[in-house]
């Protein structure tokens, strides 16, 4: 979808949008008529996404961690498809290692994804939005960066590096017309959240009990907030962090 300003279809991109919840966020855009383009690593995901999505959604392998091919990754994403409206940094991973067990690597390597390539793709994205003077950001958080969890040291760094930079980014981009915001999600049944809590049924049992509405979040619930952050029906909001959570984040 060529943006020449003749038609109005807004154009979202969705980091590790093949899967769990950026996939949710794909399909809640496409809904609502959203030209949405999905960067993600794993080719056969990607094609079954495009399977489901259809012609309002393309599909692009990439690893965002190949910090150096980022502009022209972008370059040509905005001169095929036009230039982005929507930027949602969703891709991200998570390790779960008893603190003295963490590697120096291990670190890097969750930093590298969840932070570095936050900031290296909002870098690019941001000069095209700057010239049109609009464009909303939407970056996924944690609760890990609203309280403290046992075993997931670098995600927890890498979450809290993303609420910091939710802010800093919002308030020296919102007077271009950017808003930047992000979603703190609670723990929504996806494949990562069952890697961390299938196999800990005591760690399960700690995130219903503090829970107040009682269940796992489901990807669609993000995917509801994800629209209307990137929707003008939020155009009064920047810099928030808010938790779709089902409480968790205030739950005794
Ligand atoms: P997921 O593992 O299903 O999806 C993550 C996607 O990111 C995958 O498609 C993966 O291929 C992609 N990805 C990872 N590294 C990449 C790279 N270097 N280049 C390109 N793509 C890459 O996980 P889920 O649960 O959907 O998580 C999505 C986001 O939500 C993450 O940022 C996660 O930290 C966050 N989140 C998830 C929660 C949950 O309970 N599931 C709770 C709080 C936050």
């Amino acid at each position: 979808m060529k943006d020449d300003g003749q038609h109005k279809q807004r154009i979202a991109l969705i980091t590790g949008g093949a899967s769990g919840i950026g996939f949710a966020i794909a399909k809640e855009f496409v809904r609502n008529n959203i030209f949405t383009i999905i960067i993600s690593r794993d080719p056969a995901k990607l094609q079954k996404a495009k399977d489901e999505l259809g012609a309002s959604c393309e599909v692009i392998s990439f690893d965002l961690t190949k910090f150096e091919r980022v502009p022209e990754l972008i370059e040509r994403v905005q001169s095929q498809f036009g230039s982005i409206d929507i930027l949602v940094n969703n891709a991200g991973i998570n390790m779960k290692k008893d603190f003295c067990e963490v590697s120096n690597e291990d670190f890097q390597t969750i930093l590298q994804t969840n932070v570095t390539s936050v900031f290296v793709i909002s870098r690019e994205v941001v000069k095209g939005m700057i010239e049109k003077g609009r464009g909303s950001i939407i970056n996924i958080s944690s609760m890990a960066a609203q309280y403290g969890i046992p075993k997931v040291i670098a995600y927890t760094a890498s979450k809290a590096a993303i609420d910091g930079m939710t802010k800093a980014m919002a308030v020296e981009l919102s007077p271009k017309g950017i808003r930047v915001n992000a979603i703190a999600p609670g723990f929504i049944a996806t494949d990562m959240s069952a890697k961390a809590l299938n196999s800990d049924s005591e760690r399960k049992h700690k995130v219903l009990s503090r829970t107040p509405l009682g269940y796992l979040g489901d990807p669609s619930d993000i995917a509801a907030a994800a629209l209307f952050l990137g929707s003008d029906s939020s155009k009064y909001i920047t810099g928030v962090i808010l938790p779709v959570d089902g409480g968790n984040s205030i739950g005794f």
